[in-house]
């Protein structure tokens, strides 16, 4: 009998939470945390440092090449190019502006998935995977979906805070916007767009403290692995 890895996947529109909830919940599971998200991130830099095209065989390729992949460390898995931790950079708003057209490139998303599922099978215990096709596309068959929505506004300051920047009105604002742009594009793309999966479980985490968001999914996840 071939064990399949526990896998629980967590999909949302920007800033509704997603990494910070996998990862609490990845270590109260003692799974690994699986950010997609970060791996388009690197696909991304890599193509604008590369100076190549907005092509995805090509990226794709590149990608291939550097390589692109999660590295597994103490704390989890981490995107690495040619050798190089890459978490910190992809953060950056040059990556950010950029990452839903190449996202948006069958190629690509075909070169990211293939690199999250060997990571997931490679993982002894289970894995939290968050991104925005996970219940549907990526991990169809995982025995926990959950779908994070937030009011935009918190999203925003969210996003802020865990970019290290400062939580102002007009910062607020303008972040929302940029946030509601990317979600837009994203829920929009003929290719795997963000849409809940129809057997996921939609948590609204605008009003809720961080611990509780942790525990609603620990909670569906302990049920299902039991
Ligand atoms: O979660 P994030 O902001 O780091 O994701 C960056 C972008 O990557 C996001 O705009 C959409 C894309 N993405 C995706 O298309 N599919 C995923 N599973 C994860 C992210």
């Amino acid at each position: 009998v071939q064990m399949s890895p526990s896998i629980i996947a967590i999909d949302g529109y920007a800033g509704s939470g997603k990494s910070s909830t996998a990862r609490a919940v990845a270590e109260r599971l003692g799974f690994a945390h699986l950010d997609s998200g970060s791996l388009y991130r690197a696909f991304t830099l890599a193509a604008l440092d590369g100076g190549v095209p907005l092509d995805g065989e090509v990226i794709a390729a590149l990608g291939r090449s550097l390589p692109i992949r999660l590295a597994l460390t103490v704390d989890g898995f981490r995107p690495e190019t040619a050798g190089v931790d890459v978490s910190r950079a992809v953060r950056g708003d040059r990556v950010t502006a950029h990452v839903s057209a190449v996202s948006a490139l069958p190629a690509v998303r075909d070169a990211v998935n293939l690199i999250l599922r060997r990571a997931a099978e490679l993982h002894p215990r289970g894995v939290v995977v968050d991104g925005r096709d996970i219940g549907t596309v990526v991990f169809p068959d995982a025995l926990v979906k959950v779908f994070l929505i937030a009011s935009p506004d918190e999203r925003a300051r969210r996003r802020l805070r865990q970019d290290g920047k400062q939580v102002d009105p007009d910062r607020v604002q303008s972040q929302a916007m940029n946030l509601e742009a990317r979600d837009a594009a994203d829920s929009s793309r003929p290719v795997a767009p963000l849409v809940a999966a129809t057997d996921a479980v939609e948590i609204d985490t605008t009003t809720l403290r961080f611990e509780e968001q942790v525990e609603r999914v620990v909670a569906l996840a302990r049920k299902a692995f039991a």
